[in-house]
């Protein structure tokens, strides 16, 4: 029943489902050149920052990420759970990396150093991304860019990919944190979507799932675009509710009396 929405549209699935594949992932150019200037730092083994508003698609530019990356030359390591204490996420590091798990903070380094070695040895570069890492505990990122020094300074140990809110940003450049933040040579963030962005990333997403036509006028796309703002998060839940909503009143198309509707019901949810 809840899901008969689709068949009204002649959907084939749930056209903002969190489970679409790495390779179908909306790619508009500026997200194609951000996965692009990604994939050539790590191939330069440099480490990068990424930082954006929740919901602008942060952790989907990572997924692109991974798919760009030939698992024969890179190995990734991606950990999301940044609010752990220091030791806990060495032991991730460490786990994640196959490695015996080490107690003390000297062994981790150690135990990562002849790793990577070995995966120099075979051509293959570790790339550890932490997800959320605006909530990365101080002493944490005290040490962070000890993993960055290999080889007296010379090499990197691994390509570190932070990840995180735009105070992220504000955090690495308190002084404190000059070490590692001086070490982020690429620094990127995803910035606010235009309405003409809101409109490609609906229409790509419908089209997925065996949309032919718009399902959007273009009153309900720009109010739509206002609401949601450069959240796709908001802009999945938006637009669901507003096709679950158009196909309960038999419409052929989302317009501005549905969504308003919406949108009324949202605030009155969510004042
Ligand atoms: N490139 C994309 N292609 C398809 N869908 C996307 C893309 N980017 C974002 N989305 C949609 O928006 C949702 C939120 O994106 P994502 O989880 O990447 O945001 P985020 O910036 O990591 O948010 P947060 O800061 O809350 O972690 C996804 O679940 C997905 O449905
Ligand atoms: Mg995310």
């Amino acid at each position: 029943m809840s899901l008969d929405y689709l068949s009204h549209f002649g959907l084939s699935a749930d056209p903002f489902g969190k489970d679409i594949g790495d390779a179908e992932l909306w790619m508009p150019p500026s997200k194609h050149f951000l996965v692009e200037s990604l994939t050539d730092a790590m191939h330069a083994r440099a480490s990068a920052l990424l930082t954006g508003e929740p919901g602008v698609g942060k952790t989907c530019v990572l997924r692109a990420l991974r798919h760009a990356l030939t698992p024969a030359n890179f190995r990734l390591v991606y950990c999301q759970n940044a609010t752990v204490g220091r030791r806990d996420f060495y032991r991730h590091l460490c786990i994640a990396l196959g490695l015996a798990k080490v107690t003390t903070a000297g062994d981790l380094f150690l135990a990562v150093n002849s790793h990577v070695e070995d995966l120099a040895k075979e051509r293959v570069c570790p790339v550890f991304l932490v997800d959320e890492a605006h909530l990365l505990h101080q002493d944490t990122l005290d040490h962070l860019h000890i993993l960055l020094n290999y080889q007296w300074d010379q090499k990197p140990l691994l390509s570190l990919v932070l990840i995180g809110l735009p105070e992220l940003d504000d955090r690495l450049r308190l002084r404190r944190n000059r070490s590692l933040y001086s070490r982020l040579h690429h620094r990127f963030a995803i910035g606010t979507l235009v309405p003409d962005d809101t409109s490609d990333y609906l229409r790509a997403r419908l089209a997925r799932v065996g949309a032919t036509k718009d399902l959007f006028s273009v009153d309900a796309l720009s109010m739509l675009h206002e609401a949601a703002g450069s959240s796709l998060r908001d802009t999945d839940r938006i637009a669901t509710a507003a096709l679950r909503s158009a196909a309960l009143r038999k419409k052929k198309i989302v317009e501005r009396d549905v969504l308003s509707r919406i949108l009324q019901s949202d605030s009155e949810a969510h004042p």
